[in-house]
């Protein structure tokens, strides 16, 4: 049967706890960021709201007929509305549940065959009581599903759950379905029968994904020369004020978190500001700056002046607008892929200096915000941003180090 490989279910398998949907927002934030339309279908979702939210671990026991009929009923919704969304505008489907049987699967692939959409099942093996454990702190006992319960209370309930999944649980083994498998958060990766660049992609984030989750700063170099004039592009140095800039990081990180990796850009201002920080910066060409082409080196209103069509074109679509002999944002980020995968693997935390578009786009993924509205982002110089992770995103925080002059507004008003 011929499937549009474009429209695709991924439907997450795994016990309770396995990291699924750490997994799954993991993939659709990383699509969305690619372009592509994706979104996430929590069955557990639909049956706090369907079924209500405090439900014992009785409610999962394989051999209770109610709660079976309430599950698998909840579950038939969430896939109806995905395979109805991919009919319309969506592209990517991510079912988020257990799907822990092959029963279970087989109807779920039915389904989507009938719909023509491609199924690719997204196993998470966790062999690792370590994982496992963190999980359950991390994300289950903040669940909705036990507000007003005591820790011990939700940690034997949830201990029940897993295991009346257990009983019942078949891993994914039908050579003639596409899957991949993720053992233990990525230290081995099992793939079978995947095809076509967009799961290509998906498994490319999969093989590169770890557990451990770590703190990311993302700053811009200190203030250039070129700021001061408020010209774009070029490859000038730190202004006094810049340099100021990257004392104050430096004494930030003194002395630096265990492990810190710091990466620059190729760029002059960028491996200025890291200098003092007393550890070596790894420099990546894909974090140089937006390339202006033949603006590189204006001010904003020179631009507008000599190349009103340019100012205009820009105006009317930043994130699209490519820069004679330039770049635009979108290919901004094809360039920085590599990057993100790069970014994924690390296992320690770390700290990006780089430029003002180049960090918008790798803002907007670490945070998930659309990429619409990337070119817009304010991010400020002399400025340090923390992401640290959480359950399913980033804490955010803010921190201005160093005193900065205004700066002009990248596109200038009318
Ligand atoms: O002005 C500093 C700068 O990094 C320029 O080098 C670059 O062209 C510009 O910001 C990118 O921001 P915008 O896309 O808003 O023009």
């Amino acid at each position: 049967m011929q499937h549009q490989e474009d429209k695709v279910v991924l439907v997450m398998v795994g016990l309770p706890a396995r990291g699924k949907s750490f997994l799954a927002q993991k993939i659709c934030r990383y699509l969305r960021w690619l372009g592509r339309d994706a979104r996430v279908f929590n069955v557990g979702n639909y049956r706090r709201e369907r079924v209500g939210q405090h439900k014992p671990a009785s409610f999962f026991d394989p051999t209770n007929p109610e709660g079976n009929q309430a599950r698998q009923r909840v579950a038939l919704e969430a896939l109806e509305d995905a395979l109805r969304w991919l009919s319309s505008e969506g592209e990517v489907a991510i079912y988020d549940a257990t799907n822990s049987t092959r029963q279970r699967r087989r109807v779920i692939e039915e389904a989507c065959q009938r719909a023509r959409r491609q199924v690719l099942f997204v196993e998470s093996i966790c062999h690792d009581t370590s994982i496992v454990e963190s999980n359950i702190r991390e994300t289950k006992l903040m669940s909705p599903d036990y507000v007003g319960s005591s820790t011990e209370e939700a940690l034997s309930d949830f201990r029940q759950r897993i295991a009346f999944y257990e009983r019942a649980y078949e891993t994914v083994d039908d050579a003639s379905q596409s899957f991949v498998k993720v053992v233990d958060g990525g230290r081995q990766v099992v793939v079978n029968r995947v095809d076509g660049p967009l799961l290509a992609r998906v498994v490319a984030l999969l093989l590169n994904s770890r557990l451990t989750r770590h703190t990311i700063w993302l700053t811009r170099h200190g203030e250039s020369v070129y700021n001061q004039h408020g010209r774009l592009g070029g490859d000038s140095e730190l202004s006094p004020r810049g340099e100021e800039y990257a004392r104050a990081l430096a004494s930030q990180f003194t002395p630096p978190p265990p492990g810190l990796a710091v990466w620059t850009s190729t760029l002059r201002r960028s491996m200025q500001t890291a200098a003092l920080l007393g550890v070596p910066g790894t420099e990546w060409r894909q974090l140089d700056e937006i390339d202006a082409g033949i603006c590189d080196g204006l001010t904003y209103d020179e631009m507008k002046r000599r190349m009103p069509e340019i100012h205009a074109a820009r105006k009317a679509d930043k994130l699209r607008f490519r820069f004679p002999q330039g770049e635009s944002y979108l290919d901004v980020i094809h360039r920085l892929e590599p990057l993100i995968l790069e970014l994924e693997r690390q296992t320690t935390p770390t700290l990006i200096i780089g430029h003002q578009a180049v960090l918008r786009t790798l803002y907007a993924y670490l945070v998930g915000d659309p990429v619409e509205s990337c070119p817009h982002t304010s991010l400020p110089l002399h400025t340090l941003i923390e992401l640290t992770p959480n359950a399913y995103g980033c804490d955010e925080r803010r921190t201005l180090l160093t005193r900065r002059a205004e700066e002009r507004p990248s596109i200038i008003p009318g």
